[in-house]
């Protein structure tokens, strides 16, 4: 691992768990964060690197261009993880310029202050920049098939239409100016420090309030889910090993109808966390009005990471959930 290593994103869901990850595994390495801290963050999520010398966060919105040159000539980043973005379809649907503005004129922003730093300094094509990215810049399935590197795009919603704009901003990168880039795109993750307003907090939090446990349309829509620690082990190794100017998707091979996946989390509620006053949370399973263009299946062919990178998910899908409920329950009481 370098030594001056710049994460995006820090304070989201992802980042947060990315960071201590990192920072526990490369006791060498320093880490700077660089988090706007919108709604979606929580610094206390960081409460296990905040004080170590090895760390330093910075409260800047990548959408401010002087801001970035700024902090990458300060700091001198030797290579970037790149996670800050606005990550909520829903909210992308209600209000899109956010997204555009984060996620594709921030993501611009970035690159072209590490190239222009990176490239007075000599180092454009050793210094790396890790573009993290979603399965959903490819649109949507049917019954059968997976996605992978070479699926062409077709992006859905706001959310993904601007990632993927920020996925081809990333890429001409590497073919214009040589620049050190490689691109993940990953399925939907769970695990700690997720935001409230996505679907397994939103699940287990209604549940505990003993409320309605929205589900859009029938539940019939799949995903594919991953924990976030195994994404970001996959991270690491894309980011050490990964090939310049390649992309690699990432999945878990668990693939769950929504219904199941709510049903599965009710059931594990029961156990952990018996209601009072009902005899199953699944009781209160309540369809509502269905997400305007919403995907019908999302799956994810790994072999590529799994084939070069040597990536695999960890296997114990109900371990890894039963673990993010209890959490969530602490959270939660
Ligand atoms: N959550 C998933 O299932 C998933 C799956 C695949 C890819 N991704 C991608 O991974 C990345 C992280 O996702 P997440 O779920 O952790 O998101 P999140 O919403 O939990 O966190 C995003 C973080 O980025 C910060 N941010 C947003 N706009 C910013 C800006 N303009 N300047 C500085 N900081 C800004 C926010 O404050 C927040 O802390 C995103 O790029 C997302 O597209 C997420």
């Amino acid at each position: 691992m370098n030594k001056r290593i710049m994460i995006t994103g820090g304070a989201g869901f992802i980042g947060s768990n990315l960071l201590c990850c990192l920072h526990e595994k490369y006791p060498e390495a320093n880490f700077l964060n660089i988090d706007k801290l919108s709604y979606a963050s929580d610094l206390s999520y960081l409460s296990s690197v905040k004080d170590s010398n090895r760390y330093t966060f910075k409260k800047l919105d990548i959408v401010d261009r002087d801001a970035v040159r700024d902090i990458i000539r300060t700091y001198e980043p030797d290579g970037v993880f790149h996670l800050a973005a606005e990550s909520h379809v829903d909210n992308s649907i209600k209000g899109p310029e956010p997204f555009i503005q984060s996620n594709v004129v921030g993501t611009f922003n970035l690159i072209e202050e590490c190239r222009q730093f990176w490239q007075r300094k000599g180092k454009l094509d050793s210094h790396r920049f890790l573009h993290v990215s979603t399965d959903e810049v490819y649109g949507e399935l049917g019954d059968d098939g997976a996605f992978s590197e070479e699926t062409p795009y077709a992006p859905n919603s706001p959310y993904s239409a601007s990632k993927a704009g920020s996925d081809f901003i990333v890429r001409s990168y590497f073919h214009t100016y040589g620049m050190n880039v490689v691109t993940t795109n990953c399925s939907n993750n769970f695990g700690p420090h997720q935001h409230d307003e996505k679907l397994i907090p939103t699940v287990i939090r209604t549940a505990l309030e003993e409320d309605d446990i929205p589900v859009y349309g029938k539940g019939e829509n799949v995903r594919d889910w991953l924990y976030v620690q195994d994404h970001c082990e996959a991270l690491d190794l894309a980011y050490q090993k990964g090939r310049a100017g390649e992309t690699y998707t990432i999945g878990g091979d668990n693939e769950w109808k929504n219904i199941d996946l709510v049903k599965k989390i009710c059931d594990i509620l029961n156990e952990e966390h018996p209601s009072g006053s009902v005899s199953d949370y699944k009781e209160l399973i309540t369809f509502v009005t269905d997400r305007p263009g919403h995907d019908f299946r999302y799956a994810i062919d790994a072999s590529k990471i799994k084939r070069e990178l040597g990536w695999s998910p960890s296997d114990s899908f109900e371990a890894h959930l039963r673990k993010t409920i209890r959490w969530y329950i602490e959270r939660y009481q």
